[in-house]
């Protein structure tokens, strides 16, 4: 009975600006997705998530009543990848995640990379690294239309990467980090749409571009930080990194605001993924302070430490 954790993702720097070929810095976190696979007379796919546990046969039922129509989306897509590479498998997949779905942790790519690998792990193949994140891959493509392959090498490979998308190459940084803290906002948008309307700006406004070198120097001086352990330099390259993706349209105020309440008690902060809401990374200086901030806002947040690989057997 194979289980797999495929862990969630923060981008601690570089978002959007890597889909146009700059690097980007993104770590696997303690909180993923978990899928469990056992063999069985056909294949179902089961969903332990809120608002619902729903069995999903493949070709007979769809979900618009949950709106679930885009996590099976992914689903199909990961089931159809994996039969075409290790062969068609009668199985149970059961799905649980640690994380709430389209905020920027990943899950989509969680989801993909951590059917993938159970499907293998049921068909008697253990996947892993590389291909396991080209696969991811083709999945988050053929339902986004347009993804950098960050976040599906994040999952696979796991740990502190610095990752360039085209060419892909992804190189690991063996660096710590204290546990972060997660803030979760409602989202305005998927990363599809988000990342279209960044596409629309930079072809309606060359000068945006210059904000695109400027996160890529942001990514190159973060990762001289990174491997110091200098936090009060991360924790201003977030800032300067969460105001260069607000000239890309993508921070709201409610991000904005966030990050000057909690000022005092940061080192630093920033948006990670698409943006509009969703996920706001927090360095904590003082994480007693932080929490007790977080609690007395009613704010959703959860706490995050770095996990070293990418999607496991468990
Ligand atoms: O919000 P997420 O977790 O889907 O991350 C999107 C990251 C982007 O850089 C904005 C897009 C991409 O494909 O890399």
């Amino acid at each position: 009975m194979p289980r797999v954790f495929a862990p969630g993702v923060i981008k601690l720097f570089g978002e959007h600006a890597v889909v146009y070929g700059k690097p980007a810095i993104a770590a696997t976190i303690d909180k993923g997705v978990h899928v469990e696979c056992v063999r069985g007379e056909r294949l179902e796919v089961v969903t332990v998530a809120p608002p619902a546990s729903v069995r999903y046969i493949p070709g007979e039922r769809r979900f618009d009543a949950f709106g679930l129509e885009r996590f099976f989306a992914y689903v199909d897509a990961a089931l159809r990848v994996g039969e075409e590479r290790w062969g068609s498998v009668s199985a149970r997949f059961t799905i649980t995640s640690d994380l709430p779905p389209s905020v920027g942790a990943a899950t989509s790519a969680a989801v993909a990379v951590g059917l993938l690998k159970a499907y293998a792990a049921c068909a008697g193949v253990d996947v892993g690294g590389e291909e396991l994140a080209k696969l991811g891959h083709r999945v988050e493509l053929e339902v986004q239309g347009i993804a950098s392959p960050m976040d599906t090498a994040a999952v696979s490979i796991g740990g502190v990467l610095k990752i360039w998308a085209s060419p892909f190459r992804a190189e690991r940084l063996e660096v710590q980090l204290p546990q972060l803290y997660v803030a979760v906002l409602p989202r305005r948008g998927t990363t599809g749409e988000i990342v279209a309307d960044v596409r629309a700006l930079l072809g309606r406004r060359p000068s945006a571009r210059a904000v695109l070198d400027a996160i890529g120097a942001v990514v190159d001086e973060a990762e001289v930080c990174l491997r110091q352990g200098d936090l009060v330099c991360l924790g201003e390259l977030m800032y300067i990194n969460n105001w260069l993706l607000g000239a890309l349209g993508v921070v709201d105020s409610r991000a904005v605001s966030l990050l000057e309440t909690l000022r005092p008690f940061i080192y630093g902060g920033k948006i990670s993924g698409a943006g509009r809401g969703g996920v706001v990374l927090l360095l904590p200086r003082d994480a007693d302070a932080v929490e007790k901030a977080l609690y007395a806002m009613g704010q959703t947040y959860i706490k995050v430490s770095l996990f070293a690989s990418g999607a496991t057997l468990v």
